[in-house]
């Protein structure tokens, strides 16, 4: 069993396990990350290990502030300091030049580095009081939905030997329920690796320019990018509202995720999918993990409105979907 801890002094008892090596699972307003110091390769060694995550996917940096971030990186584009002024403390992770001294551990051998300034005071405390940067992934199990609270944590590393004593900050559900934003800025153009709660327009507005948003969808520009990625052990499928009688016709269990309007009879069951964006994005991955531990033997997701808001959302979902 993971050891789930609230409080203050649950900060301090990780920060005090960071400092010395250690990992620990801490809330961001995005998902639960699953962190270890940047400069601690046996941290940056076990994070991999527990996750089970490939080793050539690179890990995001979390900071204070602009002047921790530049600790890490040898240029800092123009475009950074508009971006984090903007954006940070907030769920926008910059790719920009690392520093020689960064690990390769820590970047997957990349010259590049991925970093953000979480929001959410419970990383923000630890991060004081360690007073260096540090990197997570998602909480999960690779190729897993991320954790938007304690328990999905605790469900995915309960068979894991290796996580038994893993420390688990308790900071209530995430605000925004899905990863962050990912941009790159080391090219001519700044281009978006992972779509987030903050969009190609917001950001768009701060550059005073184009980005480019044909998201990567192999391994090359952003390894975690991978397009079957966010999955549910339930086959997933994506229907249209028009189709969704025809595909409920047959005999066998399906979980549906759609809006409370739908009309769904049994053997079927029906999780709602909230109405607005910023709602939906928050619950999301709960509804996946929650229908995939039915005894459904398919998830659909009946396909959300097409309005930009809810890009993230498509992308996660069409990520999911087989
Ligand atoms: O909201 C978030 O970003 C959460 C919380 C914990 O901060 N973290 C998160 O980490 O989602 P992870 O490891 O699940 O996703 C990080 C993404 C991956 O797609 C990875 O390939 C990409 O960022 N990434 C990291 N470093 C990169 C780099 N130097 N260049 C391009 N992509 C990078
Ligand atoms: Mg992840």
């Amino acid at each position: 069993m993971v050891d789930i801890q609230g409080g203050s002094s649950a900060a301090d008892n990780a920060a005090a396990r960071l400092r010395g090596g250690g990992v620990a699972v801490l809330p961001t307003e995005t998902v639960y990350g699953l962190f270890g110091r940047t400069d601690d390769a046996g941290a940056l060694e076990q994070i991999y290990a527990l996750k089970d995550r490939p080793r050539d996917n690179p890990l995001i940096a979390h900071v204070l502030d602009v002047q921790m971030a530049r600790s890490l990186t040898s240029t800092w584009p123009s475009a950074a300091d508009a971006m984090c002024r903007r954006f940070w403390p907030g769920p926008l992770t910059i790719v920009v030049p690392r520093a020689p001294e960064v690990l390769d551990r820590a970047v997957a051998g990349l010259s590049t580095i991925a970093i953000r300034s979480p929001h959410h005071p419970v990383v923000r405390r630890v991060l004081e009081a360690v007073g260096h940067p540090l990197s997570a992934p998602s909480a999960n199990r690779s190729g897993m939905v991320s954790p938007t609270c304690v328990e999905h944590v605790a469900c995915d590393f309960a068979g894991v030997p290796e996580a038994a004593d893993l420390l688990v900050l308790d900071g209530g559900p995430c605000q925004t329920g899905l990863e962050s934003t990912v941009i790159d800025l080391t090219g001519d153009l700044p281009r978006l690796l992972r779509a987030g709660s903050i969009s190609t327009e917001a950001i768009e507005e701060v550059l005073l320019g184009g980005v480019r948003d044909d998201l990567p969808t192999t391994q090359g520009a952003s390894p975690g990018t991978r397009r079957r990625h966010y999955a549910t052990t339930t086959p997933l499928r994506l229907v249209d509202c028009d189709d969704l009688e025809d595909a409920l016709s047959g005999e066998r269990p399906i979980c549906v995720i759609g809006p409370s309007w739908l009309a769904v009879a049994p053997p079927h069951r029906h999780l709602i999918m909230p109405d607005t964006h910023q709602a939906a994005a928050r619950s999301l991955f709960g509804l996946l993990r929650e229908a995939d531990a039915t005894d459904a033997t398919q998830i659909i997701v009946v396909r959300p409105p097409l309005d930009s808001e809810w890009r993230a959302i498509h992308d996660r979902l069409e990520r999911a979907a087989c």
